[in-house]
């Protein structure tokens, strides 16, 4: 009998158990979507707070570790649970390093000790392994924060006789984070300046780049899309780590992400005013009436175009194009919903223009998941006017809410949208290309005037919601990663 394939996953935040962002919702979903190809793969995630204040069940698997921060070996505790779907998940307790508010920073900045927290978590995973003599065929590692992994099994961990033969994936999710640190806290991660600091390894620009430790020192590299897998290769998407992508582009490639239909799916979600679906479509009509009720605004809005944002507030996402064109917008009768959290200058600026139009533009700060699902059936058209969009989740969520994305042309919502074309009816949103306030109002004063063209605006509805982004397809494309990845020496 063919041996399963052993799959450590390595991921910072992970549905339904801490989230900031879509790598949460990738990393609750594709070990599920792996499970159910028959693979062994098992989950690792630091306990935080908010994982130990849930109601998860877990129980304790090893009250001692002991994992390297430096010269010293520092205790851990590992506590085992399950995802829904079944997959094992490790919990890497370190009281003085998780246990916090929020999972890498506050609104001032992030932690100061990022580093120690993600070399513990990164060594934890390793250590975990050993301690259960798992043999993993592959390490799949998502985002800086376990970047580091690739490096330690090319280094200190290449003898190990449980981890040392497996081969690595770095996924970068968002070249914007880079897991920069000073160069002289290299030694905290275990790694030598002989071995690694150097531009062939993991320096930049004079400072220490988890992110581009990953990349440098993985067996195969994946980014969340085809087309942000080029993008990323160019000066302009780059982000200084153009050069070593382009030299690493035989090792890179774009999977999709996929949207997960259990949690985001109108005819059964328990947020909902009311469940819907293709054939029941007038709960949309109830959901948009809540959400119009819910978030105080006008009830005139009921016939008029509702649009929503649901994001971090963050320059990637382009707020900064949407707020320049607001009164524009209001000016065409249509409301604005938004909810999101980040950038204090973004949220004051929305603040502003949520004061100025009482009624017309509700903004909710904060991170409400019950509530991203409310504005996502309730609105009529999701606004996504990003700078860069390695994937984007949303605008998968929005088609099947028969919600119509707007979107930039880049990245991920470039690969998922194609405009609508009321000649032939085909299309599933609306698309720009230059990131200026201009090309985003004219694409919006577009959308709009299609909405009131009821019958066009149903085909375009219609198409969206019969699309399929599940994961199951993605997950294929991740199996044949790992096996050509295993077969690589
Ligand atoms: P990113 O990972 O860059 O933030 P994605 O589109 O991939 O963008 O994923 C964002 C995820 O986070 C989606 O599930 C979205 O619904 C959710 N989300 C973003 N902001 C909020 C918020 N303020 N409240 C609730 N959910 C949010
Ligand atoms: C990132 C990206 C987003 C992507 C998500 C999951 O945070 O910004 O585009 O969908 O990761 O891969």
């Amino acid at each position: 009998m063919r041996e399963r394939i052993k799959v450590l996953f390595l991921s910072p935040e992970a549905v339904p158990f801490a989230k900031t962002g879509g790598l949460a919702d990738v990393a609750g979903s594709l070990p599920q979507a792996l499970n159910r190809l028959d693979l062994d793969i098992r989950l690792v995630l630091p306990l935080y707070t908010m994982v130990r204040h849930s109601k998860i069940k877990m129980h304790l698997l090893f009250n001692d570790v002991k994992v390297p921060l430096g010269g010293t070996l520092l205790s851990v505790r590992v506590w085992e649970a399950q995802t829904p779907g079944e997959v094992p998940v490790y919990f890497i307790e370190r009281e003085d390093m998780f246990d916090r508010p929020h999972l890498y920073g506050t609104a001032l900045g992030d932690y100061h000790d990022n580093l120690e927290r993600f070399t513990v978590y990164s060594h934890g995973a390793l250590r975990i392994a050993e301690e259960l003599s798992f043999t993993p065929d592959v390490i799949h590692c998502n985002d800086w924060q376990s970047g580091l992994v690739p490096a330690l099994l090319a280094g200190p961990y290449s003898t190990s006789p449980f981890v040392g033969k497996a081969r690595t994936i770095f996924t970068i999710h968002n070249l914007g984070y880079q897991g920069i640190f000073p160069a002289e806290k290299l030694y905290l991660t275990g790694l030598t300046r002989e071995t690694c600091f150097h531009p062939e390894g993991l320096e930049f620009w004079g400072k220490i780049s988890l992110l581009k430790a990953g990349i440098v020192y993985a067996d195969s590299i994946t980014t969340v899309s085809s087309t942000y897998a080029k993008e990323i290769q160019t000066d302009n998407y780059g982000m200084g780590m153009e050069g070593i992508l382009h030299h690493r582009r035989s090792s890179l490639t774009g999977i999709l992400n996929g949207a997960d239909y259990h949690v985001w799916n109108p005819a059964d979600d328990s947020n909902l005013a009311v469940p819907y679906s293709l054939k029941k479509i007038a709960g949309k009509r109830r959901c948009k009436e809540a959400l119009i009720k819910e978030m105080h605004l006008d009830r005139s809005l009921t016939t008029q175009p509702l649009l929503a944002m649901i994001s971090r507030l963050d320059t990637q996402k382009g707020l900064d194009l949407l707020i320049k064109i607001l009164d524009d917008i209001l000016s065409l009768n249509a409301g604005l919903v938004i909810l999101g959290t980040g950038e204090a200058s973004i949220q004051e600026a929305l603040k502003t223009t949520a004061i100025n139009n009482p009624g017309r533009v509700a903004l909710t700060v904060g991170f409400d998941e019950p509530l991203a699902h409310r504005i996502i059936a309730g609105a009529d058209m999701l606004l996504i006017p990003s700078r860069y969009e390695p994937c984007g989740l949303t605008q998968m969520y929005a088609l099947k809410y028969g919600t119509i994305p707007v979107v930039r042309a880049t990245g991920g919502l470039d690969d998922t949208i194609t405009p609508f074309n009321p000649q032939t009816g085909k299309g599933n949103g609306f698309k720009f290309t230059a990131y200026t306030p201009k090309a985003l109002l004219r694409t919006l004063q577009k959308a709009i005037e299609l909405f009131h063209t009821t019958g066009a605006w149903r085909k375009l509805r219609t198409n969206g919601m019969k699309e399929d982004f599940s994961w199951d397809r993605s997950a294929h494309s991740y199996l044949e990663l790992y096996n050509t990845t295993m077969g690589k020496t």
